[in-house]
């Protein structure tokens, strides 16, 4: 606790100072254990939990000391917490981007101050490649893809006259997951004429917006919705709540499809309540230790970390999978 409260009146100080020090000044300088900061988006989704949990055991298993942040939702706060690191000269930083515009002077001060920067889970989009190091995170497009190919064996199982009426339930607008699922969902059904794309809710990976988003959906379209595409878990939860109280029986009536692969949303796969989960792994910090300590010691480190996922659909036998663990 007196650990935090002194790293805490450091980073003041370090603010107060302007980040107009060298690096040699740094207050970590003489330390031997590697200083990470790292800035969380939130904690939206149990995905999200689950990745913070990753992060700060994967610190403490390498013995590297952590300063976190949680920007609750926002981008500025996200902004004001990279400028903090900064400040502090720690050693390496990492975040997750909320969205993906709106990186480059921040990131131009982390390379002026020579901190490598490391972008885990989401992406950025810049013109100047040389602002970050490595990126460690999912192929989002391929889990829409993923989402799409389950959909098409579904309905290879359905009568030949049978269309499939899709709604979507979309992440934080103009994130990462959200344009790539998308995108990859709708290529993959594209050229499938019995599928029709209904309609497209951003339901911002919450709980509680999952829910009203498909209360409003089910109000204007009734039981005319026969497939629900959820870009995660969370928002899924809420929808089958709103599925079920609007008198339908999800898995049966509306064929569910849903990304993160959280235990949760395992446990009603089994339970025959949802269709698909495509999985989306949020245990990266084994892999950003292990990036952060190669950069720190000045090491070349590969660009693009991709982690390996699947799906898991009601067309499986799911009676040996291990426990998710998020
Ligand atoms: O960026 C990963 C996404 O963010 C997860 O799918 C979602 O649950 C989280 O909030």
């Amino acid at each position: 606790m007196r650990k935090s409260v002194a790293l805490f009146l450091a980073v003041l100080l370090a603010l107060s100072l302007g980040g107009c020090g060298k690096k040699e000044e740094a207050p970590n300088q003489g330390k031997d254990e590697l200083l990470l900061g790292f800035a969380q988006l939130g904690s939206e989704s149990g995905w999200r939990i689950g990745n913070t949990k990753s992060v700060t055991e994967a610190a403490e298993a390498a013995g590297i000391r952590l300063m976190y942040n949680n920007a609750n939702q926002s981008q500025e706060k996200q902004i004001k917490a990279i400028r903090s690191y900064i400040a502090y000269r720690v050693d390496v930083i990492a975040f997750s981007p909320i969205v993906e515009e709106g990186w480059d002077n921040v990131l131009r001060e982390a390379r002026e101050a020579g901190i490598p920067v490391i972008i885990e889970d989401r992406y950025i989009k810049t013109e100047d490649e040389t602002l970050y190091a490595a990126h460690i995170g999912s192929d989002f497009y391929r889990e829409g893809v993923m989402a799409g190919e389950y959909l098409l064996r579904k309905l290879s199982t359905l009568p030949a006259d049978k269309t499939l009426n899709v709604v979507e339930l979309e992440g934080t607008i103009d994130s990462t997951p959200m344009l790539q699922r998308r995108a990859g969902f709708r290529d993959t059904v594209r050229d499938e004429p019995r599928i029709h794309l209904l309609d497209s809710i951003c339901g911002d990976f919450m709980i509680s917006k999952g829910k009203e988003c498909v209360k409003t959906m089910l109000e204007q379209y009734g039981s005319g919705i026969d497939v629900l595409f959820s870009h995660n878990d969370c928002m899924m939860y809420g929808a089958l709540e709103a599925i079920r109280e609007y008198g339908l029986t999800p898995g049966k009536d509306v064929i569910i499809i849903s990304v993160d692969g959280e235990q949760q949303a395992i446990d009603l796969l089994k339970e025959g309540q949802v269709n698909c989960v495509v999985e989306c792994t949020p245990k990266l910090g084994d892999e950003i230790m292990r990036v952060a300590k190669d950069l720190a010691a000045g090491k070349e480190v590969q660009r693009e970390v991709y982690s390996h996922e699947s799906s898991f659909t009601e067309f499986d036998d799911l009676a040996g999978l291990a426990p998710r663990g998020y």
